[in-house]
Formats: C-alpha cells, structure tokens, sequence
C-alpha cells in the first residue's frame, strides 16, 4: 500500500479495505505515513464518512497499536461510564466510587480539559497530593482497596489515538462522527472494562449540537463495543445548559462531595443515580445494593475517600479557592429562561479554569458558581451567578463569553432538553 492511493480512496468516497486500514494507522503510528497524510486522509473522512464496516476496522487497528488492560484477575465485574464532554460535568467524581460501593469495580481512564469542557483529571488534581498517572500495579492496588480508580491512561493505550487525535485538533477535524467514535472506544476497550455505559451530550455546550448526531455517535459507539464483547449502553442527555451549579476543577470536587454526603443539586443526583442503575445493570452485578441507600448510608463516601486517599490525595485537606470574586446580578425579575452551557463553559475557561495553550497549568479556584437555573424564579439585583479567578483582570473577557448567555422572561424555555433524552 502506499499512503496516497488511500487517501484517494477515500477522496473519491470509495470504501477503504481492512487491509489498507490496518496499514495505514499502524504506518501512521511508527512514523511512515508523515503527518500531512495522515491530516489529508482524516478530511477526507470527514467529508465523505466511513460505514460501520469501516468505522469498526479503524477503531481494532487503533487498538492493536497499544496494549490491552485485563482485569480478570477482580472477583467482581467491572463497568465504566465515559462521557462526550459538557460544561459543569463532574458525573464521574461520585459515580465512580459510588458504583464501587454498590459492588461492582470501576476501572476509569479519564482524560483532560479540552477547549470549553473541563476533564475529570483536572478537577481531581486540584485536591492537594492526588495523583493522575499510575502504574498497572498501582491501578491494580487502588481499584482493590477503594472499588474503583480514576487516572489518566498510559502512553501504551491506543497510542494511535493519542496521535491523531493531536493533529485532528489543529486540521480542523474533530467533528466526524467515525473518527469521534472510533477515538472513544478504542480507548475504552483497550481499557478492558467488561461494561460501558455512554453519557453522549447533546446541547450548545457539547460536541454533538443536535439530537440526531447525538443518536448516531451513540449508535456508532454502542455497536464498536458490543462487536468488541463490551456490553455497552448509550443515554442521550441535556448538555443545553451547565450540569449542576458548580463550573470549574475544585467547585465541581466541592460540589461532588456534597452528592456523596447525600446531598447537592437534584440534576447531579439524578443524573449520577440514573447512571450508576446503568452501570449496575451492564455488569449484571449479582446482589448490587440500590445506588440511593448507598449515597444515603455513607458507602459512596466512604469508597470516595478510600480512592483518594489509594491515589495520595487527603480527601480533608481545603480546596484551592481563587484570590477574586464578583457578582453577576439579575438585570430584571421573573423567571430564568435559558443559560447557555457554552457561554457558561466559555466565561468559565477564559477564568483560568481550562487550557489556553496544551502546555497552560489550570486554575483550580477559578470557574462560576451558578446562583439559578433556567425555570427558577429571580428578583432584579440578585446574584445570577459568582464568578472566580485568581485575577481580577479575566472578569472582563468572562464577561463578554457570558453576554446573550442567559434571558429573562415568563418560564423556563420550552425547548431546552429534558435531563435524560433518550437510551
Ligand atoms: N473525545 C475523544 O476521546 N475523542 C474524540 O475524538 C472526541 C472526544
């Protein structure tokens, strides 16, 4: 094979054979097919798709690149939760030890902030001596003692999605459902989790804007796991406004753990109960306790500090709090129709509480707290929402992120998404 005859292939909207797929990401990943290909072929993809045929070859080749985890050393099923990316979508931090608690292992590669959302690895860092990269041995010790582990993967995961998904983001290629699909679950088979339940956002704060990208992502994925023996199960939820009321890495831990002391706002726990019952149920966890008695009689809690703690994190130490605060207020009074996740997600990052450039360290203080939400009732004057950064000076482009952001009016607009959309 030779890189340019696939490239016209797929250029030409013909179909690309196993082997030439095989060839080309395992070329790609040791350097024989230069960058500019490789950038050429994923445009041409994205222009002209790949069928499930396709889409599955592509995601098996990424896999064989890198190793495969096994757990079939645990005594009890493992099941994992991934989820597309949003604004205030801190899930994982009490679903994980949550399901852990209710008997089965959760065995969680988690990654990092990428443009307006925030990664669960940084919201996690900001509790002080908590550590992302761990060893096998060490996934093995942590997922034992707590349940469930929570780190980043290692560089001998997929190394063919770590490379093309760093050239995909400066090539303007991001958003193809193939190349979304196949990024996602390469990395989570190669995992080895024997269950997979998908969060797949939908909404102006994630990267599927419509519900019907939404559901063929979801589809797309739920087919590559079941062909790969995952059982695998996909919701359709509400990424149109935040998730909850904390935006930023230790506002959502802070807002977390009150989930996991049986409290927080109704969207995360119901979110993170609806899932956990998701998870419990792909496993087939023999005898699983009820997700609400186990947030409700402090297990959930209790597998939250043993994971920490497992990962050199002192789940008592005080979050970071950034130096400066201020007030958005309300400019008139009735009823908070809409607050556009990719605003709030927005203002959030130019804040400090993502990346400008990859290399950038994160704030752990800074993001929004959210003070309403859309169908609450507010008076004029009264905070909407605080913002928080270790500099004055970012208040002002957060500011212009968060202008046409949110409207006031009658009622909740009847448009935005209900919490779960479909399954
Ligand atoms: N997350 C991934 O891991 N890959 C993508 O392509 C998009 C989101």
């Amino acid at each position: 094979f030779d890189a340019i005859e696939i490239i016209t292939t797929k250029r030409d909207r013909r179909e690309l054979s196993t082997a030439q797929i095989d060839w080309v990401i395992d070329a790609y990943t040791r350097g024989g097919v230069a960058d500019e290909q490789m950038s050429a072929l994923a445009m041409a993809i994205l222009l002209n798709g790949m069928n499930r045929r396709e889409i599955a070859d592509w995601t098996l080749a990424m896999i064989r690149t890198g190793e495969r985890m096994d757990w079939s050393a645990l005594d009890r099923p493992t099941a994992d939760k991934h989820s597309t990316g949003g604004v205030g979508d801190k899930i994982t931090l009490p679903l994980a030890p949550l399901v852990a608690a209710c008997g089965a292992y959760v065995p969680q590669l988690s990654g990092r902030g990428l443009g307006h959302t925030g990664g669960t690895l940084d919201k996690l860092e900001s509790i002080p001596g908590w550590r992302a990269s761990l060893s096998n041995d060490e996934m093995l010790h942590v997922i034992r003692t707590a349940g469930a582990v929570v780190c980043a993967a290692g560089t001998g995961l997929a190394p063919a999605d770590k490379k093309l998904y760093a050239l995909r983001d400066v090539t303007g290629t991001v958003e193809s459902i193939p190349l979304i699909a196949s990024s996602i679950m390469s990395k989570k088979i190669a995992e080895g989790t024997g269950s997979l339940v998908l969060d797949v956002k939908v909404g102006s704060g994630a990267f599927m804007k419509n519900v019907d990208d939404a559901r063929e992502l979801a589809e797309t994925m739920v087919a590559l796991g079941g062909d790969a023996g995952v059982r695998t199960v996909a919701l359709l939820t509400a990424m149109d406004r935040p998730l909850g009321r904390a935006v930023g890495n230790a506002l959502e831990v802070a807002e977390s753990v009150e989930v996991l002391a049986g409290g927080g706002p109704s969207d995360v726990v119901e979110l993170t109960v609806r899932l956990a019952r998701e998870m419990l149920e792909a496993a087939a966890v023999p005898g699983a306790k009820d997700p609400e008695q186990a947030l409700k009689d402090g297990s959930a809690m209790d597998a939250w500090r043993r994971m920490i703690g497992a990962q050199g994190g002192d789940p008592d130490a005080p979050l970071p709090v950034a130096a400066e605060t201020m007030d958005v207020v309300a400019p008139s009074s009735g009823v908070l129709r809409r607050l556009d996740a990719l605003s709030v997600g927005l203002a959030a990052w130019r804040l400090g509480a993502g990346r400008e450039r990859k290399e950038d360290a994160v704030s752990f203080g800074a993001g929004i707290t959210l003070h309403a939400k859309p169908g609450d009732t507010v008076r004029a004057g009264q905070p909407l929402m605080t913002l928080h950064a270790d500099e004055a000076g970012r208040f002002e482009r957060a500011l212009t992120a968060l202008e046409g952001g949110y409207e006031i009016g009658e009622a909740a607009d009847p448009a935005l998404f209900p919490l779960v959309i479909d399954r």
